[in-house]
């Protein structure tokens, strides 16, 4: 957990429209606000399509935002307008990729998939000390230095996603995006890819925006959650009060959706299916309930929602 609350990321009103102003616009993240702290972990979670990768990827200036602003360390983000701005940016923000198949060339060996951005930031002064480097590496993420001379596909999944992490980490970002980084490997791995991603968080002093499907990984490993639906973030809560007392009813339909291993409650289990509301012209946007648990809702809903926080104690 972060124990000082230095803002190290600070996304205001971030849109991201895709084929804006035509008929085929889409709204993929539509108007979203919320800070990262130095040193925690941002867990953002939602269904397929509600704009987890779009927001990591805006974030890191894979795109043009359409709206808003990024401030990193008092960088802005959306104001970067040159390749060499650009790179400097980016050796402070890197990104962990879904797919460690489709996010690795084949055609390139370890050792150069690695030392990347050793090579494009002028890291190394010498191939032994890119060499050396490349070596730490691949120990920091648990892997045999002998295999720097192999290609990817020699690789099972988790090893290719320990490469795809060791470079990210070659050129010292503060800040990873990790997008979705485990949920293409085989569940009996996705517990050692997680824990030697918070190892390494410590170790390296790393702040994660860490994007997943379901609650159920994310509300072990993040300091604090936001939950996005259609391009909105609904709720943004410290993990345990998002995963214990969610206040949004999408929250609570994604949370009734997370299979439990006892199979007694699997029976009883109700699901809840989220409906939106019709809008009756009250604006809506995220609140504070009580410090620190955020809702998108209107201002005729907080005094509900103040009772419906405190009930959750009334009744522990
Ligand atoms: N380059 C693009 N051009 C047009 N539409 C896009 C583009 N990228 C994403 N979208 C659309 O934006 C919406 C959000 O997509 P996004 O990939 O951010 O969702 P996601 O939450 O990451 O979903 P998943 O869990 O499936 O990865 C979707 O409707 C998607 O089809
Ligand atoms: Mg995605």
């Amino acid at each position: 957990m972060a124990d000082t609350k230095e803002k190290i990321l600070e996304v205001r009103n971030l849109k991201q429209y895709f084929n804006a102003g035509t008929k085929n616009e889409v709204r993929a993240v539509d108007n979203i606000t919320f800070d990262v702290y130095k040193g925690e972990t941002f867990g953002l979670v939602g269904e397929s399509g509600s704009g987890k990768s779009t927001t990591g990827r805006s974030i890191i200036r894979l795109y043009d935002p359409t709206e808003g602003e990024i401030d990193f360390q008092g960088t802005q983000v959306h104001n970067i307008s040159n390749k060499k701005d650009l790179l400097t940016f980016r050796r402070d923000m890197q990104m962990i990729f879904q797919d460690p198949y489709a996010s690795l060339n084949p055609k390139m060996k370890v050792r150069d998939i690695i030392a990347e951005g050793i090579d494009i930031h002028g890291l190394a002064s010498s191939k032994k000390e890119r060499n050396d480097r490349v070596i730490e590496l691949l120990e920091l993420v648990g892997l045999n230095p002998d295999h720097a001379s192999r290609y990817p596909h020699e690789f099972s999944g988790g090893q290719r996603q320990r490469i795809g992490i060791a470079r990210a980490l070659a050129v010292k970002p503060k800040f990873i995006v990790a997008d979705e980084p485990i949920s293409a490997l085989d569940v009996s791995i996705q517990a050692q890819v997680v824990n030697l991603m918070m190892e390494l968080q410590a170790s390296q002093d790393l702040t994660f925006l860490f994007i997943a499907h379901d609650l159920s990984m994310v509300k072990y490993i993040s300091d604090r959650i936001g939950v996005m639906n259609t391009g909105k973030l609904l709720e943004l809560a410290p993990a345990d009060e998002v995963y214990n007392r969610p206040l949004h009813p999408y929250t609570e339909s994604l949370l009734s959706a997370v299979p439990l291993p006892d199979p007694e409650h699997e029976r009883s289990r109700k699901r809840t299916v989220y409906v939106p509301r019709e809008s009756n012209g009250e604006e809506e946007k995220l609140r504070e309930i009580v410090p620190g648990h955020f809702v998108y809702c209107r201002e005729s809903d907080v005094a509900d929602l103040k009772k419906k926080k405190a009930a959750y104690y009334a009744n522990a």
